[in-house]
C-alpha cells in the first residue's frame, strides 16, 4: 500500500506555468487581426493540439521529412561533444514537443556523467506531460522540471536557477518563424541567458527544392491532416463550423524568399460562421489561408542572425549533405 502510493506520488507530473512577460492576444483577439483580414493567416502554434502534436510526430517519421532523422544523426554523432564543451547543469528547451531528439544529449550525459535539470517549455500541457512521464522512465537520473507557456509571450519569467544553463532550440522551428521576428526572439533568447551559458539551435538549410517540396507533400497525406487539424482546433475552440472536406492542403518552396509556405486553399465558395466572434467568413473557390512559413537558410545566414544577436559561435555541426545545421554558441 505504502510503495503503491510512493509511486503514484514519484507518477504525478506537475507543470510550471511561465507567466507572460508581455500581453499577446488570446485566440479571439489574434484570429480577428489574422484570419478575418486579408491576405488570411493562422498563427502555426494552433497546429498543437494533442492530435496536432501527434500528427506532428508522425510527419517526423515520414520518408520524405528529412529534416528530424538528419537532426538527430547530427545529434547522436556530436552529442557528447556538445556536453563537454557545454558542461549542463540544466538543458531548457524551448517548443520541446515529445523531446525525441534531445534524448540524444541525455545519452550524452549518461555517457559523460553529466546529470542535470530538464526544463522543456511548450504550450500543449498534454505533450509536456505524456513527454515528461516517458522521460522519467527511460533516465531515472534526469531531473524533469515541465514548464507550460508561449515562447511568444516572453522568456523574462521562465524560473531562475543556479548553475551552467544549455539553451536548446531544435527541428528548426526557428524557420517558422518570419525574418525579422527570427532574429528579435535570439536576441530575446541571448538577454534571458547568462554569461558562459550555451545555446543549441537547429537549422533546415537551402537544398533542391523538390527534396524541400516532398518534405511537406508526403505521400501518405499526414502533413495535409496535421494542415488541416488546425481547422478542427478553430471548430472546437471558437465553435466554428469549417467542413475540412472543403479546404485542402498546399506546401509551396518560394525561391524569392528562400522558403515553404503552407496554406489551406478553399476547393469551393463557401460560408464559414465563426460563432464566438460573431463573424462569417466568405469563400471563393482557390482563397487561401496562411498557415505556417519554414524558412531555409545558408550556412552564412545562419551564423550571420547568431553573430547579429552577438552569440559567438562554438561550432557548427552538419550533416554529409549538408541538408541541416546544428550551430552551437556561447554568450
Ligand atoms: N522540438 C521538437 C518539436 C518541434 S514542433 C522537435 O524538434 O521535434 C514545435 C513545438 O513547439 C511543438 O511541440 C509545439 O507545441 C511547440 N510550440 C509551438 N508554438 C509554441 C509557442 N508559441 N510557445 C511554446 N511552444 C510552442
Ligand atoms: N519546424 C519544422 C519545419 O519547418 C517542423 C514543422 C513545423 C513542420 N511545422 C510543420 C513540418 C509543418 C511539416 C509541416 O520543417
Amino acid at each position: 500500500m505504502q510503495i503503491s502510493n510512493y509511486k503514484t506520488q514519484q507518477e504525478k507530473i506537475l507543470c510550471t506555468t511561465v507567466m507572460p512577460t508581455r500581453k499577446i492576444p488570446d485566440m479571439v483577439e489574434d484570429i480577428r487581426e489574422s484570419l478575418l483580414k486579408k491576405p488570411r493567416a493562422l498563427s502555426p502554434k494552433y497546429f498543437y493540439d494533442q492530435r496536432g502534436s501527434s500528427l506532428f510526430d508522425q510527419i517526423c517519421s515520414t520518408p520524405e521529412y528529412y529534416p528530424t532523422r538528419t537532426e538527430n544523426k547530427i545529434l547522436s554523432r556530436y552529442g557528447v561533444d556538445i556536453i563537454n564543451k557545454t558542461s549542463p547543469d540544466q538543458i531548457l528547451e524551448l517548443g520541446s514537443g515529445y523531446s525525441t531528439k534531445t534524448r540524444r544529449l541525455f545519452d550524452a550525459c549518461q555517457q559523460t556523467s553529466n546529470e542535470c535539470i530538464y526544463a522543456p517549455l511548450d504550450v500543449c500541457e498534454e505533450v509536456l506531460i505524456e513527454s515528461a512521464k516517458r522521460l522519467s522512465d527511460e533516465y531515472d537520473w534526469l531531473v524533469l522540471n515541465p514548464l507550460l507557456g508561449d515562447y511568444h509571450a516572453g522568456l523574462g519569467n521562465l524560473p531562475a536557477s543556479h548553475g551552467t544553463h544549455l539553451f536548446v532550440f531544435l527541428g528548426s522551428t526557428i524557420g517558422n518563424f518570419e525574418q525579422e521576428d527570427a532574429l528579435e526572439f535570439i536576441k530575446e533568447v541571448y538577454k534571458t541567458m547568462c554569461y558562459g551559458d550555451h545555446l543549441l539551435i537547429g537549422v533546415d538549410r537551402v537544398k533542391d527544392d523538390d527534396v524541400l517540396h516532398d518534405a511537406y507533400n508526403d505521400a501518405q497525406g499526414i502533413t495535409a491532416a496535421f494542415n488541416l487539424n488546425m481547422l478542427h482546433v478553430l471548430n472546437r475552440e471558437l465553435n466554428a463550423d469549417f467542413n475540412i472536406d472543403k479546404f485542402t492542403h498546399s506546401a509551396t518552396f518560394n525561391a524569392d524568399k528562400e522558403r515553404i509556405e503552407m496554406r489551406l486553399i478553399s476547393k469551393a465558395e463557401q460560408y464559414v460562421n465563426i460563432n464566438d466572434l460573431n463573424e462569417s467568413i466568405q469563400f471563393n473557390l482557390g482563397d487561401d489561408i496562411l498557415t505556417e512559413v519554414s524558412q531555409k537558410y545558408t550556412y552564412q545566414g545562419i551564423e550571420e542572425m547568431l553573430k547579429q544577436a552577438n552569440f559567438t559561435i562554438t561550432d557548427h555541426y552538419e550533416d554529409e549533405n549538408a541538408y541541416f545545421s546544428l550551430v552551437l554558441v556561447s554568450k
